[in-house]
C-alpha cells in the first residue's frame, strides 16, 4: 500500500511544490544557494513540527562532528540534538517525497548526479549553536547539496538563532536568515560555510543532504553516537 494514501493532501505535493522546486533549481544554477521564506506547504511543515515534538526525547542524540568514520561529539562546535528521519512514519514519508521530487529536478536540470538523501530533525535548546562549518569538503565527501527547513512558529528577529550563510571561505559578513516557520534554504554543500547563531528560545529545524553515492541511513549512522 502506498504509505501516503491516507494523506491525500500530501500526495499532491509534487504538483503543489512544483513552482517552489523550479525556483530552487534556478537559484542554485544562478548563485549556488536558495532562500525561500514561508514556502514549504504549511500542512507539511505543521505535521513535521508535530512529529519533531512528539518523538520520544530519548530518540534525540547529541549531534556528532566530522567525517563519517571519525565522528565525535564536540560541544564547542555544535550542541544541538538530532533524530534521523527514516521515512517510516507517513509524515516523514511526505517530507521524503518532497525532497525526492527536488532531487529529480536538480538532476534533470543541473546534471548533479544526486543519488541519495539523508536528513534529521535538529533541536537547538536556548543558547545553543553550531559554529561556522562546511557540510562537505571538496573531494573528501559525497555530500553535494544541503537543505534546511525551519519549523518555528512566531519567530521574532529578537529571538536570534539565525543561519548565517557565507559566500565563500573569505566572507566574514554572510547572509543572515531567520529560522521562521516553513522557510526552506538550499545550498551547495562544498561552497558555502555557514553557522547557527544562539537563540533566546528553542529552535527546531530539519537539516538534510543530497549525496552522489547510495546511502542507507540505518547502516551509515549506526555507530555515530
Ligand atoms: C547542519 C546545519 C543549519 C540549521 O546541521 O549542518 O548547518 O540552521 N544546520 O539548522
Ligand atoms: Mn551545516
Amino acid at each position: 500500500m502506498n504509505q501516503l494514501s491516507n494523506f491525500p493532501t500530501y500526495s499532491r505535493h509534487n504538483d503543489s511544490t512544483e513552482f517552489l522546486r523550479q525556483s530552487i533549481v534556478k537559484d542554485i544554477e544562478e548563485k549556488g544557494y536558495s532562500v525561500n521564506p514561508f514556502s514549504l506547504p504549511l500542512e507539511l511543515a505543521d505535521s513535521l513540527l508535530t512529529r519533531a515534538l512528539n518523538l520520544p526525547k530519548e530518540i534525540y542524540q547529541p549531534a556528532g562532528v566530522g567525517r563519517q568514520s571519525g565522528l565525535e561529539v564536540n560541544h564547542f562546535v555544535r550542541n544541538d540534538n538530532i533524530a534521523w528521519i527514516a521515512g517510516e512514519h507517513e509524515i516523514e514519508g511526505a517530507w521524503l517525497a518532497f525532497t525526492d521530487a527536488l532531487m529529480q529536478d536538480l538532476n534533470r536540470s543541473l546534471y548533479l548526479g544526486l543519488r541519495s538523501f539523508e536528513s534529521h530533525f535538529a533541536i537547538y535548546p536556548e543558547k545553543h549553536f553550531y559554529k561556522r562549518h562546511l557540510d562537505a569538503f571538496k573531494g573528501a565527501s559525497n555530500r553535494k547539496v544541503s537543505i534546511v527547513a525551519y519549523l518555528n512558529h512566531q519567530w521574532d528577529t529578537s529571538d536570534g538563532g539565525e543561519l548565517v550563510l557565507y559566500n565563500n571561505c573569505d566572507d566574514v559578513c554572510g547572509l543572515k536568515i531567520q529560522p521562521t516557520f516553513a522557510t526552506l534554504v538550499v545550498f551547495l554543500s562544498e561552497e558555502f560555510p555557514h553557522e547557527v547563531l544562539p537563540a533566546t528560545r528553542e529552535r527546531i529545524s530539519i537539516a538534510g543532504w543530497y549525496s552522489v553515492v547510495d546511502k542507507k541511513i540505518s547502516t551509515l549512522f549506526v555507530d555515530h553516537h
